[in-house]
């Protein structure tokens, strides 16, 4: 599977196997996370994977209004914190910037792909409440909980993809 085959594969994995997925396999997809670039290469993310007791109780704080009831069914969950460095609160305040959130982004989405080609599942998670998920974690001064990626492996199929018009959303600019 190349990269682009990847990209089309992927998608939000909302029902999972009870079967556990390897450690190896998770860190094999980690470590592609950690490869990913990020603003004068801060590497402002930390990842938390839990499984069992812990993972349920965790499961628990993104069911909100009866969302991603789901996550239950996950054999993992990898709770994604960043603490951000000086230099993204400067470019925060300086330039109305993200780019901590920005940083995440690359990362989840260089494991989310990884998954994929090992035939793992997984989707994204942003409904969740962060304070309570923290409170179970070992996080360091400054650390907030931002997203968590459900892994396993899928009991359901992919979706064909919904996505706005290449019109809408590519605007190529003078050229002469
Ligand atoms: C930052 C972010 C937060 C998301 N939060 C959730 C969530 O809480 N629950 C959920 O089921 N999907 C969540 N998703 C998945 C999106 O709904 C999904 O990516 C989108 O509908 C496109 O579908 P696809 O991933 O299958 O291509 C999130 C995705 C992102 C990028």
């Amino acid at each position: 599977m190349d990269v682009k085959e990847a990209i089309a594969a992927r998608y939000s994995c909302r029902a999972y196997k009870p079967d556990d997925v390897d450690d190896a396999l998770i860190r094999d997809c980690l470590q592609c996370a950690l490869l990913a670039p990020s603003a004068c290469n801060k590497q402002p993310w930390k990842f938390y994977v839990v499984k069992g007791g812990k993972k349920a109780e965790i499961a628990k704080h993104t069911q909100l209004f009866g969302a991603n009831g789901f996550t239950d069914s996950a054999p993992a969950l990898i709770v994604v914190t960043a603490k951000p460095s000086l230099v993204d609160k400067a470019a925060d305040k300086i330039k109305d910037q993200d780019f901590s959130a920005n940083d995440l982004g690359f990362a989840v989405g260089h494991l989310c792909l990884r998954a994929t080609e090992l035939g793992l599942g997984t989707c994204i998670i942003g409904w969740l409440q962060a304070n309570k998920i923290a409170k179970l974690l070992p996080l360091t001064a400054g650390e907030k909980v931002r997203l968590i990626v459900s892994i396993g492996y899928p009991a359901d199929q992919p979706r064909p993809k919904k996505r706005r018009s290449e019109d809408e959303k590519i605007v190529f600019g003078e050229r002469s």
